[in-house]
């Protein structure tokens, strides 16, 4: 039990990547607060948790700045501290750079940069009470510029930007605060597989490891690794987590 008793908050922790470290997390005795806009999901990922450890769902809307400081004092009231904070959620939309417009750039920044920037704020206190951890997402399209990712590839280097910051700011208040790039089987990639079999298979093929990785077991566990002691002389980091796809020299 490596997170026994500690407190997560999960952005986006209904469905996906989220749930699966929300499953990797509670299994290890987290309590975890799973934050989403999708009640339904979100209800149904809160009572699998309660089967597990104990699990709360909080329906917020992250691009609502009011909401950020309701997830924190929610969380504090529910469980009394706060350990972990996990920024998962991102939505964007793909657009090539010349067509991208600034609404594009605005769903993609407000649902991933800003509620980043703002919940690690608003947690600051409590993470210095706890000495804990925060791990934001970033991603290989960020890291190696994809086309039509102007909007979603920027935010996601920002995001890696700031946790840099903070990972030196913070180090004194032993919190640590690292990246990881994933690639995993949430509902969106599975969808996009059944619609585009082919594309998704060349996906596959150009993996060194030859698959895609799964949310709890190959993503939940590396989150589980950097909430727990056993990553406490480590901040600042990307991790890799995608079957070698993107290798950082
Ligand atoms: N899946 C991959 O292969 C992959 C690859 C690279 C990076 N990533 C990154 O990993 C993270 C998780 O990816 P995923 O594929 O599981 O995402 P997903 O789209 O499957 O899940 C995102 C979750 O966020 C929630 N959400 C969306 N907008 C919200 C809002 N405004 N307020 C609150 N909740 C909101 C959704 O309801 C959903 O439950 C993201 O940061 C993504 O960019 C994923």
């Amino acid at each position: 039990m490596k997170l026994q008793d500690r407190v997560a908050i999960i952005t986006g922790g209904a469905s996906g990547i989220g749930r699966g470290i929300a499953h990797a997390m509670a299994k290890e005795g987290a309590k975890v607060v799973i934050v989403d806009i999708n009640e339904e999901h979100g209800m149904a990922t809160e009572k699998e948790l309660n089967e597990i450890s104990q699990g709360k769902f909080i329906n917020a809307n992250l691009r609502d700045r009011s909401d950020l400081k309701r997830i924190v004092d929610e969380t504090v009231n529910a469980f009394g501290q706060i350990n972990i904070l996990v920024n998962n959620a991102h939505v964007s939309k793909q657009v090539m750079f010349a067509e991208t417009t600034p609404e594009d750039l605005a769903l993609s920044f407000e649902t991933s940069f800003y509620p980043t920037f703002f919940l690690m704020q608003l947690c600051y206190p409590h993470l210095k009470e706890t000495k804990g951890s925060v791990i934001n997402f970033a991603s290989g399209a960020g890291l190696s510029g994809m086309p039509t990712q102007a909007a979603y590839g920027s935010a996601k280097e920002a995001i890696r930007g700031l946790s840099r910051v903070a990972a030196n700011e913070w180090g004194i208040d032993g919190i640590n605060v690292n990246c990881i790039s994933p690639i995993a089987n949430s509902p969106g990639v599975q969808k996009w597989s059944e619609l585009f079999p082919a594309e998704y298979q060349a996906m596959i093929d150009a993996i060194p490891l030859r698959r895609i990785g799964d949310t709890e077991h190959d993503i939940g566990r590396v989150a589980v690794f950097l909430a727990s002691d056993d990553s406490s002389y480590m901040t600042g980091q990307t991790l890799m987590v995608d079957g070698g796809s993107i290798m950082l020299r």
